[in-house]
C-alpha cells in the first residue's frame, strides 16, 4: 500500500488523476490504466536485455488486455505482441501495429485465421501441432508464398506460483512434445519445405509465477533441444522464446521479485548453457502479459446496497462484479480494495465486496478490513489490469465498462462504455 497516492482532496490518485473525479466524469464501473506504468514495465524488460547486450524481443501477450489503444502504446514502446485469435490480430491491424512484430499463437487456429495471418505477413506463426502444419502447407502452396514460423514445444516443465514440476511428457493441449520425438518430427517437416522460414522454438510454463527456477529449467531445456538438433542434423534455431508468466502483486500478501529479475535469470541460464555446449547465443524472446498491464490497471465501482447480518461478514455490493472481473469467481483470485474517496480512513471491520450479478459466487473480495463504507462511496480494486476487461462478459445483460487511459494528468476514453442498445445490436426479432 506504500505506493498508493493520495491527493490534496484526500482521494486516491491514479497517475495524478483524482479517482473520485474519474468516477464522476466517466461513471462506474470503470477500468482505468495508468499508462506510465505500462510503459515503465516494458522499458524495464528491455533495459535488462540491452544491458546484457542480448538480441531480444519483448512480446506483449495481448490476451491480458487487447484494445486498439493498448496496441498503440506497445508499438510506441517498440515491443512486439502475441495474438491468439483472428480477433486480436484484427484489432492489432486496426491499430496499425507493425505486422512483422506480431506472433500468432494458439492450439486450434482455424484455417481462415491462418490465412489471415499469412496474408498479413505476421512476424511468426507459432505452430502448435501437426494438423496446423498441414493446413499451413496447403495455404502457403495455394497462395504461393512463405511465412516465418516458430515451433511451440512442451518442455516437460510446468510451473505454479512457488514451485515447478518436471516430467518427461507434459499432458498439455499445447505444443509438440519433446520427449516422444514429436518436436524433432515437426522440425524435419518444417525444414523440408522452404515455404516455411523456421525462426525458433517456444515454451510457456505457466502464469503468475513467483520463482525463477521453472524459467531457468525451461531455458535449459530449450538450449538442450537446440544442442540435440545441432548434433543430429546441424540445425540451430536463432530464437528461444521462453513465454510469459512473471508474477505480480495483487495484494500486500504477494511479494513478487521485480519482473526484470526473471529476465536476468533466464539470460544467465541461456548464456551458461550455450557456453557449456559451444553454441552461438540465440536471441531471447519473452511474452509477458500480466506483468505489463496488471498493476497498471484499477477498477472503480460505486457502492450501492449493503447487507449486514449479525455474526456474518457484511456484504458491500458494488455496481460491477463478475461481468467485468471474473477472476475471483473463476480462480478465487485475491484483490485489494481501497475506499477511493478516503483511502486513509481507519479500517473498522472485515467485509466482503460483492457484485450485482445474480450468482452467489459473484464476489470481488472475499474478506478484507475496510473503513465504514456508505452507499455512494467509490471503491477501487487494485491491479485489475490483466485478464479483467479482456475476460469481461455481458452476463445478466450488463453493459461492459468504459476503459480510460491516464497519462500526464489527462484522461482519455479508449473503450466506450457499452449501452443498452449495444446489448441488443446483434439480436434479431423472431416475430
Ligand atoms: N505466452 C503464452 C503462450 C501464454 O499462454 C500466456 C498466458 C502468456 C504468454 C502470458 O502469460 P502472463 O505473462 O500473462 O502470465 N486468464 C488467466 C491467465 C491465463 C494465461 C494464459 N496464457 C488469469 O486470469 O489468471
Amino acid at each position: 500500500e506504500a505506493q498508493l497516492q493520495t491527493n490534496a482532496a484526500g482521494h486516491l490518485s491514479i497517475g495524478g488523476y483524482d479517482a473520485v473525479t474519474l468516477a464522476t466524469e466517466f461513471q462506474t464501473p470503470l477500468v482505468v490504466y495508468d499508462v506510465a506504468k505500462i510503459r515503465q514495465q516494458i522499458r524495464d524488460f528491455k533495459q535488462v536485455f540491452n544491458e546484457e547486450n542480448i538480441n531480444y524481443a519483448v512480446s506483449y501477450a495481448s490476451k491480458a488486455f487487447a484494445t486498439i489503444a493498448m496496441y498503440q502504446v506497445v508499438a510506441q514502446e517498440g515491443a512486439h505482441i502475441d495474438v491468439v485469435s483472428g480477433g486480436e490480430l484484427y484489432t492489432a491491424m486496426q491499430a496499425d501495429f507493425p505486422m512483422a512484430d506480431v506472433s500468432f499463437h494458439g492450439n486450434n487456429k482455424a484455417y481462415a485465421e491462418l490465412e489471415m495471418a499469412v496474408d498479413a505477413q505476421v512476424g511468426a506463426i507459432i505452430v502448435d501441432n501437426f494438423d496446423e502444419l498441414a493446413m499451413l502447407t496447403t495455404i502457403l502452396a495455394a497462395k504461393d508464398t512463405r511465412v516465418n514460423v516458430m515451433l511451440r514445444l512442451t518442455p516437460g516443465i510446468s510451473a505454479h506460483t512457488h514451485e515447478y514440476d518436471q516430467t518427461g511428457q507434459t499432458d498439455s493441449k499445447f505444443g509438440f512434445d519433446i520427449e516422444s520425438g514429436q518436436a524433432r518430427q515437426a522440425l524435419d517437416f518444417v525444414l523440408a519445405n522452404d515455404r516455411f522460414q523456421m525462426r525458433g522454438i517456444h515454451a510457456h510454463i505457466g502464469s503468475q509465477i513467483f520463482e525463477v527456477t521453472g524459467f531457468v529449467a525451461a531455458a535449459e531445456k530449450l538450449v538442450a533441444t537446440i544442442v540435440e538438433w545441432r548434433d543430429a542434423i546441424g540445425y540451430e534455431p536463432e530464437v528461444i522464446n521462453v513465454g510469459g508468466g512473471f508474477g505480480i502483486r495483487y495484494t500486500t500478501d504477494d511479494d513478487p521479485i521485480p519482473a526484470s529479475d526473471f529476465v536476468k535469470a533466464i539470460i544467465q541460464a541461456v548464456k551458461q548453457a550455450t557456453a557449456t555446449n559451444h553454441l552461438a547465443m540465440p536471441a531471447i524472446w519473452i511474452e509477458p502479459g500480466r506483468s505489463i498491464v496488471g498493476e497498471a490497471g484499477y477498477s472503480l465501482y460505486t457502492v450501492g446496497t449493503r447487507k449486514v447480518v449479525p455474526d456474518l461478514l457484511p456484504y458491500i455490493n458494488v455496481d460491477g462484479g463478475m461481468g467485468d472481473n471474473i477472476r475471483p469467481a473463476l480462480y478465487q483470485a485475491k484483490y485489494e480494495a481501497i475506499l477511493a474517496n478516503n483511502p486513509q480512513a481507519p479500517t473498522t471491520r472485515k467485509v466482503r465486496i460483492s457484485g450485482k450479478y445474480c450468482e452467489s459466487g459473484d464476489i470481488l473480495v472475499y474478506e478484507q478490513d475496510m473503513p465504514a463504507v456508505q452507499t455512494g462511496d467509490i471503491i477501487a480494486l487494485l491491479a485489475t489490469g490483466a485478464y479483467g476487461y479482456s475476460m469481461a462478459s455481458n452476463y445478466n445483460r450488463n453493459p461492459r465498462p468504459a476503459v480510460v487511459f491516464i497519462e500526464n494528468g489527462a484522461a482519455k476514453v479508449v473503450v466506450e462504455r457499452e449501452t443498452y442498445a449495444d446489448l441488443v445490436r446483434l439480436d434479431r426479432s423472431y416475430l
